[in-house]
């Protein structure tokens, strides 16, 4: 496994508003003078970007679960090695929107494949990095369905997805938890947007020991 301590990830459900505060968070880094990049997942990289548009396309709802999660670690092998390794290994403070973490319960509980395929999959698209910790902004599946519905936000493929699998997405995610207690930091989805990034301000300063 590779473990960078400049390495931070964050998962959530659709709607959990992790969009929102990374670049808030990422901003406020940046504008303290630390040296920090946000990528997002799948995407980050041109030919990931390119792989973005084909996943969430609407009118590809005849998309495979199986080619679906080629496509995402396709994505994922991609900005890994052209972007994440050489920036972690130049020493830069790297924030990803989404990981692997996001392939093992959409792909794995969300569409019911094999759990220990998609962890092999993960490992071989990432040559084993692994983030060093990982934000969990949690919000109820039934919360992303009012919040979707209040956004009308039909746009994407993933948008169209059930509150049933919502609620195995969420499942998976608390399952991912308690697997992983050291790495992961929840935090309650349902404060207000400026408590949530001044919470995990604060904890990636402590994390990565900043002296701000
Ligand atoms: P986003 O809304 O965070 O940009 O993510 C786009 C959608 O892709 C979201 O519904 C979650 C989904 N997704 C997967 O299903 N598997 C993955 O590996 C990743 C990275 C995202």
């Amino acid at each position: 496994m590779k473990l960078f301590k400049n390495f931070i990830t964050f998962e959530g459900i659709d709607f959990s508003g992790k969009s929102t505060q990374t670049k808030i968070i990422a901003e406020k880094l940046q504008a303290l003078g630390l040296n920090v990049k946000l990528l997002r997942e799948p995407g980050g990289a041109v030919i990931s970007e390119k792989i973005r548009e084909i996943i969430l396309d609407n009118a590809h709802q005849e998309l495979h679960p199986r080619t679906e999660i080629l496509l995402y670690s396709a994505a994922r092998a991609q900005i890994v090695h052209e972007k994440i390794l050489p920036l972690l290994e130049a020493g830069d403070y790297l924030m990803l929107d989404r990981f692997y973490d996001s392939t093992t319960v959409y792909q794995g509980y969300g569409r019911k494949l094999d759990i220990h395929f998609v962890e092999a999959l993960n490992k071989f698209a990432t040559s084993g990095l692994a983030p060093y910790k990982t934000f969990f902004i949690d919000i109820s599946p039934e919360e992303a369905l009012r919040r979707r519905k209040a956004a009308d936000r039909h746009s994407d493929r993933l948008d169209n997805e059930n509150a049933e699998f919502y609620q195995t997405v969420w499942k998976a995610y608390q399952n991912l938890l308690h697997q992983f207690p050291n790495r992961y930091i929840v935090i309650p989805g349902d404060e207000t947007i400026e408590n949530i990034s001044t919470f995990i301000l604060h904890k990636i300063i402590e994390i990565w020991k900043l002296p701000l």
